[in-house]
């Protein structure tokens, strides 16, 4: 792929994509709510069949989303001009009178704002074996949008985005921040995130670094970092896959990044961590956690979901496609072992938002570590900026506490009882959402990432 500055193609493709209405919503409404929520499933048969009338629409969506090769003529309808060149650039392969797609191309939409995402393919598609590169280029997974939707956004003058992958996180800071810096050590990753920047008119905003977590900005200062960093906790045999594993031993690099952040963060600024981390045996999972932050940062983690080694193990290699392959067994017990060597008790799943506290800042700093495996309403962010809100709250003897208008009481006992045997006030939004509450993210999540 040609470095995205020195490229007419991203303007090109935007205006065809454009030009055939290859939106998140156009497309959910072509495949129905069969082909759409199979692909959510990774499954293209109902949506080959919602596919059929030769439009440029559907012959993007065959291409790109459900993996369908397609006739010259069709592509060239779809992509006017552009298919020798997107075939040179890495996106499309030639074969006899049709084309493939080598890249995913895809309508990624929020709340407000309508993107398209370049990644690598989606792997797996209709029960295919999963076989990616060590470089690949993780596209929007179910990680990606828990991010999202946590991340504050409030305008901001300056963000990070470490381990940016495809770029998602970057091209949704870029919305409400002056200046984004995304860093990642996988060169394929720069390219296409450069790339995606380009393709959604914000390259002005969005640099791309290459190296290593923090290295890349040394002695910067940031406002927001968000950071869905490669988390997966093993014991690193075999080969590393770059989207997923870190390299660094246990939990390491989520240790590392929370107690690094602070020293990137300008007052006020918050660090926001999707993560996995170690739950020792013997030890309360929040004062290891706790023992991570620095005294200047108010902390608000939630551990959203833990999972026992052995559930942990199999997701994992799930993911990596190794499941039913001749080494499953042995890969399972050694990582396995390796957790029992190590302690390893569970492993949690949650996110770990960081601010930093002024300079003038008094009293001790905030450390509420939370275990919450209930539903919450999403986005989960504006819970977070109320939850930083409320500390700055000063509560008196004359203060008077009111109950939240959207607290239910809910009573338990027997039936027929006079009292109920429990009362239970129970929050309806931010950390307790209804369940089954929509996402506002709208996205074809890879399934196996999610956290
Ligand atoms: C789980 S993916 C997240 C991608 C994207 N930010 C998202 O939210 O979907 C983790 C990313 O971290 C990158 N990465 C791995 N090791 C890294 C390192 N040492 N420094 C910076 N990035 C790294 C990977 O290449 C990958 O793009």
């Amino acid at each position: 792929m040609t470095p995205a500055n020195r490229s007419d193609l991203p303007a090109r493709l935007r205006e065809a994509l454009q030009r055939a209405g290859f939106t998140y919503d156009a497309v959910a409404e072509l495949l129905g709510p069969l082909g759409h929520a199979a692909l959510g499933r990774n499954e293209t048969t109902p949506g080959l069949r919602a596919t059929r009338g030769g439009t440029p629409l559907e012959t993007l969506v065959r291409l790109f989303l459900l993996q369908a090769p397609v006739a010259v003529a069709a592509a060239e309808r779809a992509l006017p001009g552009m298919v020798d060149r997107l075939a040179v650039e890495g996106f499309l392969e030639q074969g006899v009178g049709e084309v493939a797609a080598r890249l995913d191309v895809r309508p990624y939409a929020t709340g407000d704002l309508d993107l398209w995402v370049v990644s690598d393919l989606t792997p797996g598609l209709d029960g295919r074996p999963v076989r990616v590169g060590t470089d690949h280029v993780l596209g929007i997974s179910s990680a990606s949008t828990s991010l999202a939707q946590l991340t504050l956004r409030e305008p901001v003058g300056r963000a990070l985005d470490l381990g940016t992958g495809c770029g998602v996180q970057a091209l949704h800071l870029a919305a409400h921040s002056r200046r984004v810096v995304a860093t990642d050590v996988n060169q394929r990753a720069l390219r296409i995130t450069g790339f995606n920047a380009a393709l959604n008119e914000v390259a002005d905003r969005v640099e791309v670094r290459d190296g290593s977590f923090f290295e890349p900005v040394r002695d910067e200062l940031f406002d927001l970092i968000a950071t869905n960093p490669p988390f997966v906790i093993s014991p690193a045999t075999g080969e590393r896959l770059v989207y997923r594993d870190s390299g660094l031993p246990g939990d390491r690099v989520v240790e590392d990044i929370v107690r690094a952040a602070p020293r990137h963060l300008a007052d006020g600024g918050w660090c926001q961590v999707l993560a996995n981390w170690v739950i020792a045996r013997g030890r309360d999972w929040d004062d290891r956690l706790a023992s991570w932050i620095s005294e200047d940062c108010d902390a608000f983690v939630v551990q959203r979901e833990v999972l026992d080694p052995a559930a942990y193990v199999e997701l994992w290699l799930k993911d990596a496609g190794l499941h039913g392959g001749p080494d499953y067994a042995e890969r399972y017990d050694t990582w396995l072992s390796w957790f029992d060597d190590q302690g390893v008790e569970g492993i949690g799943f949650g996110w770990i938002n960081l601010h930093r506290r002024g300079s003038d800042a008094a009293g001790a700093p905030a450390r509420d570590l939370l275990e919450w495996p209930y539903d919450v309403e999403q986005p989960i962010a504006p819970a977070i900026r109320d939850w930083a809100a409320a500390r700055e709250v000063e509560v008196g003897p004359d203060s008077r506490l009111l109950v939240r208008p959207d607290v239910q009481q809910e009573t338990l006992g027997a039936p027929g009882a006079e009292d109920p045997e429990t009362v239970v006030l129970r929050q309806q939004v931010g950390c307790a959402g209804p369940a089954g509450s929509t996402p506002s993210r709208r996205a074809w999540s890879a399934p196996a990432t999610a956290s």
